[in-house]
């Protein structure tokens, strides 16, 4: 296995190579941070975040779903508090016109002089910390003035809070109920980097869980431990996974316990995912700011009337699809030869399962034509390759993470049977063609 160090770099070169990420804009020098996501890529992302919506929508009846616009209206940001408080405390150096967060200056390289210890910046002249709001801003409409400014969004849950009330009246949910959505946020970071692990456009599968006072503590409980399910649901070894708690220097202005799933990164421990019990903060400030009542009314109990509390979980689908990529990746030797496997879960493999003729003759091609139709007929994604030898086919393969290759060989064309290969044992296993689908189908499951 490769050393931490040189494993973001062979993750990056496969999933360029693989077609899972591309630098975006690659050919005009690449866009700072943004990332594209190619075919293999794609896949693994959308299955991602099918079993995030599955898992937190389609399988209860106690949370909604819901797609918000990137853009809101811009009082939104004052009352989430992030007009004012969403800001990085930046020091620029005048002499390498190099840019550095306060809090990471400790560790920070000189630019000029890479070869000094981290933290060294004697001879530099730098300046006094500014604050750096971290919005994208822009303009809505075609007058580019300060009364048309318009942020895009830096998370989706704002665009919860404000429909609360329109979503609790539309779906007849009671408190306790929560909305979900997924969706793009933007930030401008100062220090993005690590791949795809912070970005400047990100995607996010978030909840927002409506309680009432009181009762926020134990649903808070409740979520940790179904988050952390979730996520070794998807096959992510336990034992990269852990709570971190943020104490109270970390907590964030509207938290009062706030909990990160963190997963192991080669670039150390790092979050993965936050839990929050954001109080009713949120709600409250919306009030205060739209002059619209956010009160929840008890329908059982008209007198009972509160502002609910919200219990937040919060996860990048790009950290979840880092994570699996770093857990999946494997390097091993194979009859004497090196290979390299990814070992995503069936779940989230991209393409579930190869047809590969042997030879391109003998009826081989056809058989595995109609057998990869096959699998398109029952909605499994499937790839079909002619090209190369077979081993070379196998070995692209396990890069891509596809846990099943069938080949259609000389036998098969006559007794109606083919070889299923399974990526991570490399066993080897003769079936017959027409059980074929049904075979993989119970695999996958
Ligand atoms: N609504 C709460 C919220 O946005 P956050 O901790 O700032 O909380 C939630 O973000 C999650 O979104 C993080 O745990 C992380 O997975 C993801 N995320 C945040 N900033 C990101 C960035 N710049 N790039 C990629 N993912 C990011």
């Amino acid at each position: 296995m490769s050393n931490s160090s040189d494993l973001m770099e062979k993750l990056v070169s496969l999933c360029k190579r693989r077609g899972f990420i591309f630098q975006s804009s690659e050919i005009y020098g690449g866009t700072g941070s943004v990332w594209d996501y190619g075919p293999l890529g794609v896949e693994l992302q959308r299955n991602v975040k099918e079993a995030w919506w599955r898992s937190m929508v389609l399988e209860r009846d106690d949370v909604e779903g819901l797609d918000a616009a990137i853009l809101m209206h811009p009082r939104v940001w004052e009352a989430s508090g992030h007009v004012s408080g969403f800001t990085d405390p930046l020091i620029d150096c005048r002499t390498c016109k190099a840019r550095f967060r306060a809090d990471q200056m400790e560790s920070a390289l000189c630019p000029r002089k890479p070869s000094r210890k981290p933290g060294e910046h004697t001879d530099c002249e730098l300046t006094e910390p500014r604050l750096f709001n971290l919005m994208f801003k822009t303009f809505m409409g075609p007058v580019e003035d300060s009364a048309a400014a318009i942020y895009l969004r830096p998370e989706t849950a704002q665009g919860s809070y404000v429909n609360f009330h329109n979503v609790a009246t539309s779906m007849r949910q009671r408190v306790p109920f929560g909305i979900a959505q997924i969706g793009k946020a933007f930030r401008n970071e100062i220090t993005p980097g690590n791949f795809i692990f912070r970005t400047r456009e990100f995607e996010q599968m978030e909840l927002q869980f409506f309680v009432e006072p009181g009762t926020d503590d134990e649903w808070f409980e409740y979520w940790k431990a179904q988050r952390m399910e979730w996520v070794t649901s998807l096959g992510i070894r336990p034992e990269k996974l852990r709570f971190d708690e943020h104490g109270p220097d970390a907590l964030a202005h509207y938290a009062k316990a706030a909990f990160d799933i963190q997963y192991e990164f080669p670039f150390g421990w790092q979050e993965f995912e936050g839990v929050h019990n954001r109080t009713d903060f949120d709600l409250r400030r919306h009030q205060e700011y739209s002059g619209r009542k956010q009160e929840y009314v008890d329908p059982v109990d008209r007198n009972k009337r509160y502002i609910p509390y919200v219990v937040e979980t919060a996860v990048g689908v790009g950290r979840v699809v880092l994570a699996a990529l770093v857990d999946a990746y494997h390097e091993e030797e194979v009859e004497g030869e090196q290979r390299v496997v990814m070992r995503l879960h069936p779940r989230l493999a991209p393409v579930k399962v190869a047809v590969l003729p042997l030879v391109k003759k003998d009826g081989m091609p056809e058989m595995a034509e109609r057998i990869q139709k096959s699998f398109r007929a029952a909605g499994i994604n499937s790839f079909y390759d002619d090209s190369g030898s077979i081993g070379k086919r196998y070995r692209r393969l396990d890069e891509a993470g596809t846990p099943f290759a069938i080949t259609v060989d000389g036998e098969s064309t006559s007794a109606n049977t083919v070889t299923v290969r399974d990526r991570d044992t490399l066993h080897q296993e003769r079936v017959s063609a027409d059980g074929i689908v049904e075979y993989i189908l119970g695999r996958l499951r």
